[in-house]
């Protein structure tokens, strides 16, 4: 690992009380790269929904359950990777379960919308899971950065930024 990397693991008990820390701690992370609000709210956002996954779907609430997250920067190319893993039930069809609006916990008014959201803000999203063993959600983010959106505004290129 050079001096542009950084990295940072956590092991974090499956309560839904933790997810507001984990997604904390990992915005808190990418400071470094200097991201814009936006970017840092999806990562926020992305970072709730794997976390959130684990304690109601992995795990279904049980106590004495463990999150491991380990989250990876990278400054020379801006990214970001996060891994949010359990050992629970794991899922049996994870191309199903990637599926918009695919929930197995309609009962309790999910709605079947994490993995898309987690697609959406971020730029690769990759689920490997065993049933009976466990899931990893592995999420990368290319952090186009606030100084970045500046220079954009700056130049008259990126109109949208105006409004950030
Ligand atoms: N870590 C996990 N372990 C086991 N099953 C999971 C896990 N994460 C997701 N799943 C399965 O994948 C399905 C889809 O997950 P997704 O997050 O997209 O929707 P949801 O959690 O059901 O609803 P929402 O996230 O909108 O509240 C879940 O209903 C569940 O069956
Ligand atoms: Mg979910």
């Amino acid at each position: 690992m050079n001096c542009a990397e950084n990295m940072f693991s956590m092991r974090l008990s499956a309560l839904s009380e933790n997810e507001s820390f984990a997604r904390s701690a990992v915005a808190a992370f990418c400071l470094p790269l200097d991201p814009t609000l936006e970017e840092i709210n999806d990562i926020k956002t992305a970072v709730s929904e794997a976390v959130t996954n684990c304690v109601v779907h992995a795990y279904n609430g049980a106590k004495d359950k463990y999150i491991d997250m380990t989250v990876h920067i990278d400054a020379r190319l801006n990214k970001v990777s996060i891994s949010v893993k359990d050992e629970g039930c794991g899922i049996p069809d994870v191309k199903k379960a990637l599926e918009p609006f695919f929930t197995t916990k309609a009962d309790e008014e999910r709605s079947g919308m994490g993995f898309t959201i987690m697609r959406t803000f971020t730029d690769c999203l990759q689920v490997k899971s065993e049933e009976g063993k466990g899931t990893e959600v592995s999420m990368t983010k290319f952090i186009r950065g606030a100084s970045d959106a500046c220079a954009r505004r700056n130049a008259g290129i990126d109109r949208a930024c105006e409004e950030r």
